[in-house]
């Protein structure tokens, strides 16, 4: 048994990387992210409308056999190629590397939508690097979408530059939202903030995946996003692929949006004082 699977290692991974500890391998992150996106993307095509295994996680929503099985490919494929990265996921406990390097990863971002068989959901991976995401990205297996960043790099969807929108008055915006899984204070909260943009946007959506959100807004199709009571694994890629592709993300108080920061505000800059004038 430990015989085969030394084969199926050397077969899938000839030559791990040893990288320095001192510098992100940069070709090699990028790479491995959009691999095991399309691992995972895989897993969730041959699950999605089939038959699944449900379970309800209090207070946060629901996970299926599909989520776990695509965790465990992104898995497979990142720690065979940088051995030495930690890991930072929805499904599993967190796993300490032996570099600077970890994977922040969300197997599948919009769980709800998928159980439903509506086709709003993605794959998220991030590599952070002494504590900054240095490349993330968002893959939508069912419109078979790659959006990838890599810091300074600039945004790519399916390889071609994606920038954010250029309008400049909220009443001519189209706005994305979510809300939080619990049934308290805050979803109120979050009701009255919808209320609110939705008076003086063009229109605001709720498509039920974070990521997303943030892929469509990198791109230009929403002009901003916003959202509460979020996990380091919903927004770690989409922080960087909307500051790539040219905007601005903070959390509610105006801030630099950090990873660990629950509030988060996304914009094509143009419309950040707007969106923070309503919410903070
Ligand atoms: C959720 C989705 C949803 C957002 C929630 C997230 P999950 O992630 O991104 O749009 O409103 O805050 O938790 O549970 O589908 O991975
Ligand atoms: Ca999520
Ligand atoms: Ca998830």
């Amino acid at each position: 048994m430990k015989q085969k699977s030394k084969k199926h290692v050397r077969r899938l991974h000839p030559h791990p990387v040893q990288h320095r500890a001192d510098q992100p391998p940069t070709s090699q992150i990028q790479e491995l992210i959009l691999d095991a996106a399309e691992a995972a993307g895989k897993v969730l095509r041959r699950h999605y409308r089939g038959k699944l295994r449900i379970s309800e996680k209090p207070g946060a929503g629901l996970v299926t056999n599909a989520d776990l099985e695509a965790e465990r490919a992104c898995v497979k494929i990142l720690s065979r190629g940088l051995p030495l990265f930690g890991f930072l996921t929805e499904e599993a406990e967190p796993q300490p590397g032996r570099c600077p390097g970890r994977w922040i990863i969300d197997p599948l971002d919009g769980t709800t939508n998928f159980v439903h068989g509506f086709p709003m959901f993605c794959v998220s991976i991030a590599a952070e690097w002494e504590g900054k995401v240095v490349a993330g990205t968002i893959y939508h297996p069912i419109l078979q979408e790659s959006y990838l960043a890599s810091q300074g790099k600039g945004a790519t969807r399916n390889g071609q530059k994606i920038h954010v929108s250029n309008t400049i008055k909220i009443e001519n915006s189209l706005l994305t939202t979510g809300f939080t899984y619990q049934k308290d204070k805050l979803l109120r909260t979050e009701m009255k903030a919808f209320q609110k943009l939705s008076g003086v946007a063009r229109a605001v959506r709720r498509p039920g995946s974070a990521a997303l959100d943030l892929a469509y807004t990198a791109a230009g199709v929403f002009d901003a996003f916003w959202e509460q009571n979020l996990s380091p694994w919903d927004v770690a890629a989409g922080a960087l692929i909307v500051q790539e592709a040219g905007g601005k993300v903070t959390n509610f108080n105006g801030e630099p949006f950090r990873l660990g920061d629950q509030s988060l505000i996304a914009s094509n800059q143009a419309l950040h004082p707007a969106l923070l004038k309503e919410l903070s």
